[in-house]
Formats: structure tokens, sequence, C-alpha cells
């Protein structure tokens, strides 16, 4: 239940395209097909009433290496790149690699939602402050930020004259049918300073074939992002190619029936872990198949490792900056999910026993 891909097959539409390119037999070096230029010009279009073009997308092998591109094209040294924690660790490592200062500003509790600290971003940026790398839906909490939460931070970023990396990788796995808000549509200032990272991996269950883009509309920052992945980072392969142009024009109806699935198996694990252990809690999740689980109650000095003596991997917490939580994947057969919930109770039974 740790590491985030799913436990599905692919669906069927994507198997088929990659049987028929398997069967093609040749696998030179690739590049995107104008069909699938378009189809992601045309997603944008729909789901965002974004007009790109696609001249914006740099085809990529995956997000991490796009978060470590952003890190060391923009800014000099010393400078610092922002971040809201806790989240997704490569946001954690990835500035210091590039000899930039990390500045993690913590999400605050609202109602029962973490949000955006704005005042304390605010407060907090200078003119060292060149990057804000953002999580948009936000791994591990599980946020769908709206609208205003977002506007008001990249208004922040647009008066520090900052860089904008948003990750939306997440961004078709939504649960709770609201609206994603990807920042480079909130208008034409924030647009020409943002860079936004899409891929078909996490939903399609794809992520081992690597293929990811980013979307640059300013050809000022694009041209400094490809030259800084020049030799370094490679592009996607054909098999990539392949299963992405399928899963995004075939793959709606699959998708359509995964959340469902999910949002199912959300609910199971939220009403289990708030109805049926006691010392363990979480918040609804929005977006994305993880839980973020918080074992603060229980005093338990490593959380993860704790819970794997009882047959359950989970990802811990102080990874992503968020000790005395632990990260839960719930994108499994419903079999598979029962069956850790009732290790994590006897795990916390257990645990009552012994103190
Ligand atoms: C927010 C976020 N970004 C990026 C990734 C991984 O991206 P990739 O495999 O394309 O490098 C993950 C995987 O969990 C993630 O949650």
């Amino acid at each position: 239940m740790w590491v985030a891909d799913m436990d599905f097959r692919s669906p069927p539409a994507i198997l088929e395209a990659l049987h028929q390119r398997v069967e093609h037999g040749i696998f030179g070096y690739a590049s995107a097909a104008p069909e699938l230029m378009q189809v992601v010009v045309a997603r944008m279009r729909e789901k965002y009433q974004w007009e790109i073009e696609p001249s914006w997308i740099v085809w990529l092998p995956g997000v991490v290496p796009a978060l470590n591109v952003v890190c060391r094209a923009y800014g000099n040294d010393g400078d610092e790149v922002v971040t809201f924690t806790p989240v997704y660790p490569p946001f954690l490592t990835a500035p210091a690699r590039w000899g930039k200062t990390l500045r993690a500003i913590p999400l605050r509790r609202e109602r029962s939602w973490y949000t955006f600290d704005a005042d304390r971003l605010e407060r907090e940026l200078s003119s060292r402050s060149k990057i804000l790398l953002l999580c948009n839906p936000h791994n591990p909490v599980g946020r769908r930020y709206e609208r205003g939460e977002i506007e008001r931070i990249a208004n922040l970023c647009v008066a520090h004259d900052m860089v904008i990396c948003s990750d939306e990788i997440h961004c078709d796995l939504i649960l709770d049918g609201g609206p994603h808000t990807p920042p480079a549509t909130l208008g034409p200032e924030v647009g020409a300073r943002t860079i936004t990272l899409m891929a078909p991996s996490k939903t399609f269950n794809i992520p081992g074939l690597n293929c990811a883009f980013a979307i640059i509309e300013n050809p000022e920052l694009r041209t400094k992002f490809k030259k800084t992945r020049e030799g370094i980072v490679p592009g996607t392969n054909v098999l990539g190619f392949t299963a992405c142009l399928a899963a995004y024009r075939d793959g709606e109806p699959w998708r359509s029936a995964l959340i469902d699935y999910l949002r199912n198996n959300k609910e199971i694990v939220r009403r289990f872990i708030s109805e049926e252990v006691e010392g363990l809690s979480m918040d609804d999740v929005q977006a994305t198949y993880l839980a973020w689980i918080d074992t603060q109650s229980l005093g338990l000095p490593k959380p993860a490792r704790f819970f794997e003596q009882f047959g359950v991997a989970l990802y811990d917490g102080r990874d992503f900056q968020g000790e005395g939580f632990v990260r839960l994947n719930f994108g499994c057969p419903r079999s598979i999910l029962m069956e850790a919930l009732d290790r994590l109770r006897r795990a916390v039974q257990s645990r009552a026993e012994s103190s």
C-alpha cells in the first residue's frame, strides 16, 4: 500500500495499442505524432478551456526529472525554491541538488482541510525566492485546490516575479467531482510564468512506460527548460507515446469507472479509519488514491516500521515532512484493501493491549 501506482491492469485500449505497436517490431527513436499533440491540445481545451499551442508541449520521461530541470534552470545559486509541506519527497530534495535553498511552508489546517498558508507565504517571500513548486492536486494530503486558493498564491508569485511549477500528475484523479484548476489558466500574467507538468501515468497505471509532458507558454522559460534538459533528460519512448495516445483518446470510459471504484475505496478507508480504529484519523480525499493518516495519538516513533511488522507497507510521513503520519495507497482491489485495513486494526489493537 506504499508506492503510488495501482494494482489494476491498464485499460484494454492501451493494451491493444501496445500490442499493435509491438507487432510493428521497429523501436527506433520517437517523437510525438501530430495526433497525440492534437489530443493534448483538445484535452486542455475541453477540460480547462485552456487554449494551448502544440509548440508549448515538451515531452519528458517523467515528472520528477522535470521538477529537477526546473530547479536547475531558473534562478541562481542560493536562490530559494518554495513549496508547501507535507509534500511528495522529490519536491524537498530537488532544490539542494541544483544549488538552491528549500523554503518549506507548512500547509495550514482550516476547518477539516489543509490549505496554503498564504499569509505566511507572503511574509516569507523575498528577493531570493525564485520558484514555487506546487503539488496540484496535492500528494499526500489529497487536496483539490479551489480556484481562489490558487489565485491568491499565484498573485504573490506574480508580485515577486517567481516561476510557478505546477505538478498536476494527479489531475485526472479527482474523486469529489469538483473542478481542477491549472494556475496557467488564471490569466496571462500567471500563464507566462507557469510550467505545468502532466502525465497519463498515475491515472492509467502506466508510470513504468515513462511518458509525461510540460506545457510552457512563455518561449523564454521554454527555451531555458529545453536547454537545461539537453543531453541529460531523454525524451519519451515509442511505447510511452503509444500508451499516452490510447489513454487520452480512448481511455475515458475506463477512467470514469476507475474513479467510481476509487471513490468507493476511499469511503471504505475513511469510514474504517474514523469509526473502527481508535487512534487513527484522516481527512477526506478530494483527489489522488492516497490517504494521509494521522497516527500521532499512538505516539509511534516510526509509524511505517510499526505497521510493516503487521504486514502493511505504508509510506512514512517523515519523508514528506509530515512526522507522525503514514500514507496509504488505496488504488487496489477491494479484497486487498480490506485485508490491509484489517491488519491495520490488529496493529493498533496490539499497541493498545501492550500499553
Ligand atoms: C506529485 C507527484 N509528482 C510526480 C510523481 C512521479 O512522477 P514520475 O514517475 O513521472 O517521475 C508522483 C508519483 O507519486 C507524484 O505523486
